[in-house]
């Protein structure tokens, strides 16, 4: 099969063309409780408000578990939990602003924690449990976090990094050992100590409610501070893009550390008061196609590795199951090829609907809609609301066909306020005049479609997690055999792209199989599971500036057979 899905006429947004000429972000202010007088707080339009309504009995989450146990929460109750958390939090010494993590794998109590830190206007953190201690301590230490729930299996990853916290008051644990040690108190106290009819406290649009992580290719990672004004985008967003609609049942399959377990996985469906599925488990195919099919998923929002594993297991497989009531496909975070669009439309008669944005953009920009002929391959096109344009490095729009800059005209309502305690950082998305520079290459055909061509910078975009090469290259070189270290995403056709590491050892040791193993081992534990490189490659020296920086643009080039470009700055 090839060529262009044509359009469906059952979705939410029904004419692209006439929406992106009327649209007025405004017009969304009236599906808010704020709009009538009630409190301004993401948190309070996710969940409060429902509480108050018929909806006070409706499933909220269904949390199923990594070995397949369901618990079950309505608005009502995840609205009074939550409220519990706050105060609890409050009455634990918390106050507004303060940064607070969520180090916890996707059970409820991380759901009910995220509310409750924003319900009491806390800037809440979440953190993937992939994360090891090298990972977490550079987060906390950059945020000041005072902070952190967790659970017992990684209070024990927390150990070796927790004398260096100096800021770090308090560390909250979900089912955590009856004897606690100092500074460390049970989540179930802080339930107790809390009172459910807490008020949501108001906040203002401008005011963060979550710092996010995410990777850059120079430095640690940055905090990125997205606010309370995001959920205009994420409510009209998950409408028009993700189809949510009252009776559905949605699975967004990303974790909360990343920011579309948050946007979407958490506040975006739950404006809607739509029920959503969250899972604890890690990816296997039959169990994946079974809770589609078990819970009877309408909603799936995933992300390109997964369907490409999904296609891999074969069509023996996912024959065995029927998807009559999945009605909407969406994926995200890195490109979606044209074979997983055809592999859907064949085994599942469904189309896939590709979304770009970023953790800086805090909600959808660039996508597909029900309402819109797919061009295989294509990221889609804005959203009505958004103005996007391909640009080269004076700001100039390029015609079409030609590779630039992906840009966007700043102010779209969930654009981050700003990077953590790193302004300069922030201002370089704002160097060409009139544009927020995305990183991404891209160009747009004559129909106005947008195309991915790749990262402008050294930013691995690896099984839809974004990694910086600076960071696992600060970790290699933690290893005792590690002497430098120069680290790239190269090409995969399983995981988009895979982390490949060119390392120079120190003198007395010698390359061989088990060094690689040990380094690998090394890098997964202390950074993150999915922060290793999959491939090293020993080598006598790196091709550095004269002002000795690693020159990785040389290194992927040199591996993917390329031309090496400008050398000029090259030291020899
Ligand atoms: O390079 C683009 C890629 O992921 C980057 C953003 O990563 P992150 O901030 O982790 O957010 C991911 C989820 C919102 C982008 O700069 N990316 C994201 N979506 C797509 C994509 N690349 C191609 N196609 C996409 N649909």
């Amino acid at each position: 099969m090839e060529g262009n899905i044509p359009p469906t006429t059952t979705g939410n947004l029904q004419d692209y063309e006439v929406a992106s000429k009327e649209f007025a972000w405004a017009s969304v202010d009236k599906e808010f409780d704020w709009s009538q007088g009630s409190v301004y707080n993401v948190a309070y339009e996710a969940i409060d408000r429902h509480a108050l309504n018929w909806r006070k009995n409706k499933i909220a989450l269904y949390s199923i578990g990594a070995s397949g146990e369901l618990e079950k929460y309505t608005f009502g109750e995840l609205s009074e939990l939550s409220s519990k958390f706050a105060d609890g939090l409050i009455k634990l010494g918390a106050k507004g602003g303060d940064r607070i993590f969520v180090y916890l794998d996707r059970t409820s109590e991380l759901y009910m924690a995220m509310l409750g830190i924003v319900k009491m206007g806390g800037i809440a953190g979440p953190l993937f449990s992939a994360l090891g201690p090298e990972a977490v301590k550079d987060r906390a230490l950059d945020s000041g976090a005072s902070i952190i729930i967790t659970s017992e299996n990684l209070y024990e990853r927390l150990l070796p990094i927790l004398d260096d916290l100096a800021d770090l008051r308090k560390i909250i644990i979900v089912d955590g050992k009856e004897e606690l040690a100092r500074n460390c108190v049970a989540f179930e106290d802080i339930m107790e100590s809390g009172d459910p009819n807490f008020q949501t406290v108001n906040m203002a649009p401008t005011d963060p409610y979550i710092i996010q992580y995410t990777s850059g290719s120079t430095g640690k990672p940055k905090g990125v501070l997205i606010g309370h004004r995001a959920m205009t985008q994420q409510y009209i967003t998950a409408r028009w893009v993700l189809d949510l609609r009252e009776e559905d049942t949605y699975w967004c399959t990303a974790d909360p550390g990343w920011i579309t377990g948050t946007s979407y996985g958490i506040f975006g469906p739950w404006y809607l008061g739509t029920s959503v599925v969250s899972f604890e488990g890690r990816f296997d195919a039959r169990t994946w196609y079974e809770i589609l099919v078990n819970y009877g998923i309408t909603v799936w929002y995933t992300a390109p590795t997964a369907l490409r594993m999904l296609m891999r297991a074969g069509d023996d497989l996912v024959k065995e199951f029927n998807f009559d009531k999945l009605r909407h496909i969406c994926s995200v975070g890195e490109p979606l090829n044209a074979e997983v669009i055809y592999w859907a439309m064949r085994v599942m008669n469904k189309r896939i609907h590709d979304t770009w944005w970023q953790t800086e953009t805090g909600a959808h920009l660039i996508c597909n809609y029900p309402c819109m002929t797919i061009r295989p391959g294509s990221m889609g096109k804005p959203i009505p609301g958004v103005i996007a344009g391909i640009v080269d490095e004076e700001g100039n729009e390029v015609p079409p066909g030609t590779e630039g800059h992906l840009a966007l005209r700043p102010g779209w309502p969930s654009m981050m306020l700003g990077i953590y305690r790193n302004t300069p950082r922030f201002k370089e998305y704002f160097e060409i005049p009139g544009w927020y520079i995305s990183g991404d290459l891209a160009y747009q055909d004559d129909d106005g479609y947008f195309w991915f061509l790749g990262r402008s910078d050294d930013v691995i975009v690896t099984a839809g997690g974004r990694l910086g090469p600076f960071e696992v290259e600060s970790a290699l070189i933690e290893h005792s055999a590690v002497a430098e270290a120069g680290v790239i995403g190269k090409p995969d056709e399983l995981r988009g792209e895979i982390v490949k590491a060119f390392v120079t050892l120190r003198p007395g040791f010698k390359p061989s199989e088990e060094l690689k193993k040990d380094i690998t081992n090394f890098v997964k534990t202390r950074l993150a599971y999915y922060a290793y490189p999959r491939e090293i490659e020993f080598v006598e020296s790196l091709p550095k500036t004269r002002s000795g920086k690693i020159m990785r643009r040389v290194l992927k080039a040199m591996e993917l057979g390329q031309p090496l470009g400008d050398l000029s700055t090259l030291e020899d």
